[in-house]
């Protein structure tokens, strides 16, 4: 059964409560609960973090590159200007996938630039949380060899 981690970075822990008009109402613990089921249907299973810290995100990453098959990472806000991460992400074995629920090139100029999508296996934007289904599914596309 391939193993992946869902990782979600800095004020996605307030999913639900923050900017709803942006990022909807669904709640973090109920992205995650409907993930899990959605990845067990599709023989996966998946683990979750959320941190506001770097660092706690780029010690995740590494374990995960020892146990898991490959991660689904929002990065928040630092996807816009984490060398740490990126460069982290550049020396990992594992495919990255990152998601963004909002349209971030539709929005500030400073969400158009993201120095995690040259490390990345792909990125996802703009799809809501429906987002995070699409980066389940293409991460296990990628670990079955059907990239
Ligand atoms: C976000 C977009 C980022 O610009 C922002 O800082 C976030 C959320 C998204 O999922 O749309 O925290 O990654």
């Amino acid at each position: 059964m391939k193993q992946f981690l869902v990782i979600n970075g800095p004020n996605l822990n307030y999913l639900g409560k923050r900017e709803p008009e942006i990022y909807g109402s669904t709640t973090l613990v109920d992205l995650e609960n409907s993930l899990k089921t959605k990845g067990e249907a599709l023989d996966l299973s998946l683990d979750f973090l959320q941190s506001n810290h770097e660092g706690v995100i780029i010690d995740a990453m590494y374990k995960a590159n020892e146990t898991c098959d490959g991660i689904l990472l929002n990065p928040g806000a630092f996807t816009h200007y984490s060398y740490a991460i990126r460069d982290c992400i550049a020396s990992l074995n594992i495919p990255v996938v990152e998601v963004h629920i909002s349209n971030v090139h539709a929005r500030e100029e400073f969400r158009h630039t993201s120095v995690i999508a040259p490390v990345s296996a792909g990125q996802i934007v703009g799809f809501g949380l429906f987002g995070y289904e699409m980066g389940i599914n293409a991460l296990k596309n990628i670990a079955e060899g059907k990239e």
